[in-house]
This record gives structure tokens, sequence and C-alpha cells, in this order.
């Protein structure tokens, strides 16, 4: 579905990623993990198209989309969900969840949307006419998932699903994204600093050290590793 290869990128003259090569598989549920600072937001606003890579290529459904803009990449389907939310606060729950679908044409199917994503997240149906600023951290994360979905995304990318979350939210909304990737064929590339969390959904795992990656593989296997335990589990 999405194979990145020799990515190099950052900010200016402050690189981040060096020579990063990850595979994304369709349909399923890849993590990336890593501490604080290595570079995931990077990759992800990378991917998204948000940052422009200094070199190496995003191969995306067997067609180079490296020089693609990014709503041009959300009209294919690779869309975002960034880490801390940001969703419009001064506007209502459904109005941030269709802000979602805002390159879609398909008006019927984006109703139809609309309410399967209040059908698998009910919670936001309840609170659809309460502004975005007032919701809870669970709701505003739900919020934010919602309008990803909202996008019929063939690539969901999740940044920092569980921050700030109770583990039960947490459960919740890992029972959403399964639902969502079996039922809708959606592929999901997770971040998450739970590195328990992430490496327990996923079915293959990436971690990040210094903007590359530095080990990968199956993601109960990874979880077993006992560098990983000792880095990032504290066992
Ligand atoms: N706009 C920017 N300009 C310059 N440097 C930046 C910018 N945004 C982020 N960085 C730097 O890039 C590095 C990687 O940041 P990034 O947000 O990708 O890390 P991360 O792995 O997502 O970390 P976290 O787990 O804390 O979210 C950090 O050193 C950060 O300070
Ligand atoms: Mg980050």
């Amino acid at each position: 579905m999405l194979k990145v290869e020799g990515l190099s990128g950052g900010y200016g003259d402050v690189q981040i990623l060096w020579d990063v090569n990850i595979e994304i598989q369709e349909g399923a549920i890849t993590a990336l993990v890593g501490a604080n600072g290595v570079g995931k937001t990077t990759l992800i606003r990378t991917l998204a198209g948000a940052l422009t890579p200094y070199t190496g290529k995003i191969i995306y459904a067997g067609e180079d989309i490296t020089g693609l803009s990014q709503p041009k990449r959300a009209g294919a389907g690779i869309m975002m969900v960034p880490e801390g939310r940001q969703l419009y606060s001064g506007l209502p729950v459904e109005d941030n969840l269709m802000m979602g679908a805002y390159v879609r044409k398909d008006r019927r199917a984006v109703k139809d949307d609309l309410e399967w994503v209040y059908s698998v997240l009910p919670r936001l149906k309840e609170r659809r006419k309460q502004l975005a600023g007032t919701l809870s951290g669970g709701e505003a994360q739900m919020c934010a998932v919602g309008r990803g979905l909202m996008a019929a995304p063939r690539l969901l990318m999740l940044d920092e699903l569980s921050l700030g979350l109770a583990p039960v939210v947490v459960d919740a909304l890992i029972g959403v994204l399964k639902d969502i990737q079996a039922k809708k064929n959606i592929s999901i590339l997770l971040v998450d600093q739970d590195v328990q969390v992430a490496l327990g959904i996923a079915e293959k795992g990436y971690v990040f050290v210094h903007g590359h990656v530095e080990l990968s593989g199956d993601s109960k296997i990874l979880l077993e590793n006992p560098e990983i335990q000792k880095a990032y589990l504290g066992l």
C-alpha cells in the first residue's frame, strides 16, 4: 500500500529523517514507536504531504506520490490525525467532522459516512452540537479520529492516539480502529508513546531512533525483544 524508500527530510537545514525505509501493508495496522523527538511526527507529516522530503521516494498504491500536495494526497486517501488533535475549538463537533470530508465530492457518501462515524463513536453523536473546545480529552481524541475517518481514508495515520487518555478510553478507541480495519480494509499507521499499546495492536512495527529505523518486524516479536523491553517498557 505504502512504501517509503531512502527518505530523508526535516525542517530547512535541520535534518531529522535519515534514509528511512518502511512498508505499510494494505489493510494492516503498522506501529511506529520511539522516544520523544526522534522524528515520528516529522515522518507522518512528510508522508501526509505537509513537509517536502529532501531525498527519497514515497510510493502509494504503486504510484510515486513524492511530489503530490497534501490535499491531493488526502484526495487519494492518505489522511493523518495530527498530534495534539488540532480541532476547531469554536466549532461544533459535527462541523469538525465535516472538515475531514472537505476534499470529497461524493456528498451522499459523506452523509452516510457521518452516520457511520456516529455509529462507531456514539459519544460524538450525543455531543454533535457541542463546541469542540469544550470536549473532554477522550472525546476530543474521538472527534479527531472521526474527522480522519470522514476523509474516507485508505491509509489513516494516527499520531499519539493514547496521549493523555485513560486506559479504558484507549481500549475503546483501539476497539474502534480494529473494527474499522476489519470492515473497511483501511490501513493504519499508529504512532504511540505507549509502546505496549502500539505494538500490542499492530501486526508489524518499526522502532525509530534518531530519525531512522533501528529495528523492524513482527510486532509480537519486537515486544519480546529484551532491548525494547529495557528501553521502552521498563522491564
Ligand atoms: N518546525 C520545526 N522546526 C525545526 N525543528 C523541528 C520542527 N518541528 C519539530 N522539530 C524537531 O524535530 C525533531 C523531531 O520532532 P518530532 O516531532 O518529529 O519527534 P517525535 O518523534 O514525534 O517526538 P514526540 O514523541 O515527542 O512527539 C525534534 O528535535 C523537534 O524539536
Ligand atoms: Mg510526535
